[in-house]
């Protein structure tokens, strides 16, 4: 028995392998540093002002029309508070204010994100659309009361982090928390974890609700996703 009274040692913190596969991390990458972000947008912004090119749309138009049958099928009223996570170029605003719905938020920590989604949305006279430049990982508290969370690609580029990617779902968990209501929707779509993986993830004050069809592939016999997405609803 060690000075803590464990018969052994670090026992607690020893790891199953599945444990560790369901919360292992990434390789960091430059994908999760807002420097990268604000390159990018800066830059998105420039040729969305020289051609109308509003620039990537992650995980493509069909991730955006995934999102938009869940909330229908999901009766969502046209008048929830919806919150866009990350909202890059703000397309995923777009598409939502076209399919009805009228109560919408983006926030993104890159200026020139926020920046570049209002041009857009002005485009299509959709400026009374709230974009706002929010750091999602230290709003506690500022955002609150949404019924709806959208997140594509947000969560992924948080868990890339060079500096510290735990601290960085740690605190996205802690401010999602804070953005749902009671028995509100939460929807993500990644690349970078597996289902098992964000089931894993969330399974504290989240309840699987159900999974978003995505494309499946075919690799040595068996049927795999490039692409998860999964509905949870808030339970605490
Ligand atoms: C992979 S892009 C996805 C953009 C958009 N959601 C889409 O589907 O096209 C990730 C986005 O998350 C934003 N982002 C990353 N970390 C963030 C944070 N801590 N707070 C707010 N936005 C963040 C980035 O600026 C970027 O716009």
């Amino acid at each position: 028995m060690d000075s803590n009274g464990s018969a052994h040692g670090n026992q607690d913190t020893i790891k199953s392998d599945e444990e560790q596969y369901l919360e292992q991390d990434f390789t960091s990458s430059e994908l999760g540093t807002k420097e990268y972000w604000d390159d990018v947008y800066q830059r998105d912004l420039r040729t969305y002002k020289d051609i109308g090119d509003v620039g990537e749309i992650w995980f493509g138009e069909e991730s955006m029309h995934r999102v938009i049958k869940c909330l229908r099928k999901e009766n969502v009223p046209a008048d929830a508070a919806v919150l866009d996570i990350g909202t890059g170029n703000g397309s995923l605003l777009v598409e939502l204010a076209k399919s009805g719905f009228t109560n919408l938020t983006g926030i993104d920590y890159s200026a020139a994100a926020v920046e570049l989604a209002k041009n857009v949305l002005e485009q299509d006279d959709l400026s009374n659309i709230k974009v706002e430049e929010v750091d999602f990982l230290s709003c506690a508290g500022t955002l609150t009361g949404f019924d709806v969370c959208i997140d594509k690609g947000t969560f992924d580029a948080i868990s890339l982090n060079p500096d510290s990617a735990a601290d960085g779902k740690a605190h996205y968990l802690k401010a999602l928390q804070g953005a749902l209501t009671q028995g509100g929707l939460f929807l993500i779509t990644s690349c970078n974890w597996t289902k098992e993986q964000l089931l894993h993830f969330f399974r504290q004050g989240f309840a699987f609700h159900r999974e978003l069809p995505t494309p499946s592939f075919m690799f040595g016999g068996k049927t795999g996703h490039s692409v998860t997405a999964l509905a949870f609803k808030r339970v605490q």
